[in-house]
């Protein structure tokens, strides 16, 4: 693990392994073996949402393009899915036809950045690949492209995991970075059946529970801990319909007593206590738009898949 990566999970774990219950900020689920993980449980045979989205935009990529009149795609996020290139196949089409269009993606990750923006440039000679690092959740986004001309991206259901403040706060950070007519494509999860939500966050084969026990393999290693094993600790993925959000814990299968080296610092958590990892809100399409309303947002369109269990909305500031 690098340097820059220990003081800020230190600075986490002091702020939230202490708290009753203790939370970590999900972004540390996400390191390498994290992501591939994630990557994995995207096809294990309940987790819907990423095939859903996909039928979405297999079927209204052309449409959601030419309503935005996007020249510039910003995404944030930016993965290497398929997904965004049913996009770009759409905005290629534009490039075709003699319109100059530009792709941004926005990650935090440099790496993934770099190699990912490669394969593109190779892909989509028409499209112009301009990679930007930024993490979109805490600064304001200076964007590229001409004002009223871009289509900003955030796909997978990530929204979910902001709670309500954080979301408010990022709708009405991007509404301020956005011109009058540039848009705004948002992909939910919509609120469904508990028992099929549930299951897409606990597969039988145990992905989203090794997934969710990484997080201990993260610290471990990133706080040189000792006494913490991931094999102590159940993943438990819970509907919490107050909320309307799937929360994923890990609870302690026995009392466990860690020493943080990084923080020479002994943890104490007993046997049955649960920390939350991550959170998964789930939406309804109505109060959504109206979130994003409230934002400078306005509805434009919405498409969900045949079955109704996703949702992509777009919106213009
Ligand atoms: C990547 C945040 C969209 O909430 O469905 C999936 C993460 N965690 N299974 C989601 C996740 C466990 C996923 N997002």
């Amino acid at each position: 693990m690098t340097v820059d990566v220990v003081a800020p999970l230190a600075a986490d774990a002091l702020a939230g392994l202490w708290l009753d219950p203790p939370v970590l900020p999900t972004k540390w689920l996400y390191d390498e073996r994290g992501s591939r993980l994630f990557d994995e449980i995207t096809r294990v045979p309940e987790y819907y949402p990423t095939r859903r989205e996909t039928a979405i935009l297999r079927a209204h990529a052309d449409d959601i393009v030419a309503t935005s009149n996007a020249t510039t795609m910003v995404e944030l996020g930016s993965g290497t899915s398929t997904k965004t290139r049913l996009l770009l196949d759409a905005l290629a089409a534009r490039a075709a036809a003699g319109v100059d269009v530009t792709y941004v993606p926005v990650d935090v990750s440099a790496e993934m950045l770099a190699e990912s923006s490669t394969i593109l440039a190779r892909d989509y000679p028409g499209i112009a690949i301009e990679p930007t690092e930024a993490d979109f959740t805490e600064s304001e986004l200076l964007l590229p492209g001409s004002p009223g001309n871009r289509l900003v991206v955030f796909l997978g259901g990530t929204i979910g995991n902001f709670d309500d403040d954080a979301r408010r706060a990022f709708f009405d950070g991007l509404a301020a970075s956005l011109a009058v007519g540039d848009h705004f494509l948002l992909g939910a999860d919509l609120i469904k059946d508990t028992g099929r939500l549930v299951a897409a966050y606990n597969d039988k084969a145990g992905v989203t529970a090794d997934f969710n026990r990484n997080m201990i393999e993260v610290l471990r290693t990133g706080l040189a801990a000792t006494g913490l094993y991931a094999d102590d600790f159940d993943h438990i993925a819970r509907w919490n319909p107050a909320r309307h959000r799937i929360e994923m814990w890990l609870r302690a299968r026995r009392d466990v007593r860690a020493y943080f080296a990084v923080l020479q610092r002994e943890w104490v958590l007993p046997a049955g206590a649960e920390i939350l990892t991550e959170i998964s809100t789930k939406f309804d399409p109505a109060t959504l738009d109206a979130e994003l309303a409230d934002a400078g947002l306005a509805h434009v369109t919405s498409w969900t898949d045949p079955h109704g269990d996703f949702l992509l909305t777009l919106s213009r500031r």
